[in-house]
């Protein structure tokens, strides 16, 4: 009788060490993708640009998407972070299973969660750049979020163009304006989108600075969409997309 006692209190620390390791290793991954697929419908055709993509990211850490111009990068990103639907496959980010949420859910999880650089930065024309910047903020009922967007806008280097409007910024400066919104909510993760394409040097290399800063400072995941291998190769996991699949997928930090 003592004997099935201990024995039953033994199989049930098994079960909680057990149950706790796993929910451990689920913790640490910010983003889980499983067999993922995505079709666009052109005319009667059916176009696959996303196919049976299984992939994680831990959280905390940097990684970089690379391929060729159409292998599905922006596409991939954009469901990852929860902006559109996939076809087929699932995606958990930050502990939650995208395909269950609305669309309402998924935005509410998008302004607590995420920050998203876009590649062709989607700033709103009839806001100045600070106000894109600050709206946002203030949507979420955020108290400061004036001082905070003038303080976002002076680390992009842009303090002296608060009040222009997208339209008469230059490529890059508009690029900036998308980085210092990204940065806005405090992202638990950053999806950025070629952030440094339309940069010269000096400049890219500051956004890529402040982005890993980013990482280092707040422990924000950093998930960046690059051609430039210099930048990618400064991350700690790098995946290459070719065609909609994935054909090489290393983590140089471990390998
Ligand atoms: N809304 C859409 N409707 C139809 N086809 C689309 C749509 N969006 C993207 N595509 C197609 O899906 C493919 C992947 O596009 P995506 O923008 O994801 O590529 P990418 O890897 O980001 O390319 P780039 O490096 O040029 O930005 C392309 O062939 C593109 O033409
Ligand atoms: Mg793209």
């Amino acid at each position: 009788m003592t004997l099935d006692l201990i024995q039953i209190i033994f199989l049930f620390c098994l079960i909680a060490i057990k149950g706790k390791s796993n929910f451990r290793r689920i913790m640490t991954k910010i983003l889980n993708v499983r067999k993922l697929g995505k079709s666009y419908t052109s005319g009667s055709k059916e176009l696959p640009v996303l196919q049976e993509i299984t992939f994680d990211i831990e959280k905390g850490s940097t990684f970089s998407i690379v391929g060729p111009s159409g292998s599905g990068k922006t596409t991939l990103l954009g469901l990852c972070a929860g902006l559109d639907r996939a076809d087929t496959g699932s995606i958990e980010l930050c502990g939650t299973d995208l395909g269950a949420l609305s669309e309402d859910e998924r935005a509410l999880l998008r302004s607590r969660e995420v920050g998203f650089v876009f590649q062709d930065f989607q700033l709103l024309p009839t806001l100045t750049a600070l106000e894109n910047v600050v709206v946002p903020l203030e949507l979420q009922g955020a108290k400061n979020a004036s001082k905070v967007g003038v303080e976002l806008m002076e680390k992009v280097g842009l303090g002296s163009r608060l009040h222009h409007y997208p339209s008469q910024l230059s490529g890059g400066e508009q690029q900036r304006v998308a980085v210092a919104r990204a940065f806005s909510n405090k992202p638990t993760i950053l999806f950025a989108d070629e952030p440094t394409g339309n940069l010269d040097a000096k400049t890219g290399d500051k956004i890529i600075k402040l982005l890993f800063d980013l990482n280092v400072d707040t422990g924000t995941t950093l998930v960046i969409v690059t051609h430039d291998m210099e930048l990618a190769e400064m991350t700690q996991h790098q995946m290459r997309l070719k065609g909609g699949k994935i054909v090489q997928d290393q983590n140089p930090s471990i390998s």
